[in-house]
């Protein structure tokens, strides 16, 4: 019988398939779809801090200047109408969610600055949360503000967080900081029992004939796990805390990959978006397959195989690495032969 159970933020896990935060969880009746697929938890979608103050900023103005000022108030943040649901309405789902499913639900709360909007932690909490996911994405953007700095005020919101809630929390960050290890560890020092590597960043297109900023949404490749294996690979053992991976999990092998690098869990989003909620029983049957003819009994007895401290030569994941792959290329003048 093989094992497939993990634990992810002190949750025991019938597997390591998490669903990440998607529209897939706006609607409830998926959350039972994603159960019966076989995924072992979900990340409810992100509530946006620009969601929660701009809606207590709503508040304020209809109770000064009267219902008429609503929409001019809001004029400034025209998405923030069209864009998911509202707070209360996000608790609503989520407690419903959690109601409908026996397998652990997080929340997502998205931000970047510290803030009322934290104390929506504590109203997620209070909606039947089993977990809590803080997604800090933000364009580190003014030349005046130091990485220390940014990183200073992450930990900050993840401090003012602890403080509030008891349930676990995880911090899904971008790859783009200067020192990953470092942050990784002072964020656990700050209070999160896990981190979520990595947030994608959607680069705006450029339409030239409107002469516009466009956002252009493109759903995730399977090379981009790379990075990903790559830094749970290097944070196993070297930080005390839980590793979820999302960003290029498409099949079996992938989250095979995962587990030998040092990840507890896995996370899918555009793999079910493109081939359907039921990928997940595919991708777990896959598991399966793989790790019998393989003779693994448990995802424990592969977790962090190929981690850095484990291989026999770590430079593989280091500078080492870099030249040995820069060396290994081998140009061929294009029409002599094949060239890419
Ligand atoms: C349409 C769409 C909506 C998403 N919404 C959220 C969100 O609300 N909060 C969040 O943290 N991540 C969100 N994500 C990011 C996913 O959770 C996931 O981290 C990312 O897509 C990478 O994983 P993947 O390669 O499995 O897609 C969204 C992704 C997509 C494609």
């Amino acid at each position: 019988m093989i094992d497939l159970s993990t634990n992810y933020l002190g949750l025991k896990l019938l597997n390591p398939i998490v669903v990440s935060a998607s529209p897939l969880t706006e609607k409830l009746e998926n959350c039972a779809r994603l159960e019966d697929a076989g995924a072992s938890a979900i990340v409810m979608y992100s509530l946006m801090e620009e969601q929660i103050e701009a809606e207590s900023e709503n508040i304020d103005n209809a109770l000064e200047y009267g219902a008429n000022s609503y929409a001019e108030s809001t004029s400034y943040l025209p998405d923030m109408q069209k864009f998911h649901i509202g707070p209360d309405r996000y608790l609503e789902l989520l407690h419903k969610g959690k109601a409908s499913v026996s397998i652990p639900v997080i929340a997502s709360l998205n931000g970047r600055s510290p803030g009322g909007w934290v104390r929506y932690s504590e109203y997620m909490e209070q909606a039947g949360a089993d977990a809590l996911e803080l997604n800090i994405f933000d364009v580190a953007s003014d030349p005046d503000v130091s990485a220390s700095d940014l990183e200073t005020r992450y930990c900050n919101i993840v401090r003012a967080i602890r403080k509030s809630v008891r349930i676990p929390l995880a911090v899904k960050l971008g790859p783009y900081f200067t020192s990953c290890a470092n942050f990784a560890k002072r964020l656990s020092d700050a209070g999160a029992d896990g981190i979520v590597i990595f947030n994608r960043f959607y680069q705006p297109d450029f339409d030239l004939e409107e002469m516009e900023v466009t956002p252009n949404l493109v759903l995730s490749s399977p090379h981009e796990l790379r990075l990903r294996l790559h830094w749970a690979a290097i944070l196993y053992h070297q930080v005390e805390t839980y590793i979820a991976i999302t960003g290029g999990v498409h099949d079996s092998s992938d989250v095979l990959k995962c587990m030998m690098a040092g990840a507890h869990v896995t996370m899918m989003t555009s793999a079910l978006l493109r081939y359907g909620i039921e990928h997940t029983g595919v991708v777990l049957a896959g598991i399966e397959r793989w790790m019998e003819e393989h003779e693994y009994a448990s995802i424990r007895q592969m977790r962090g195989a190929m981690s850095m401290v484990n291989i026999e030569n770590p430079a593989a994941f280091l500078r080492g690495n870099y030249l040995k792959t820069l060396g290994s290329y081998t140009w061929r003048e294009p029409g002599t032969e094949m060239a890419f």
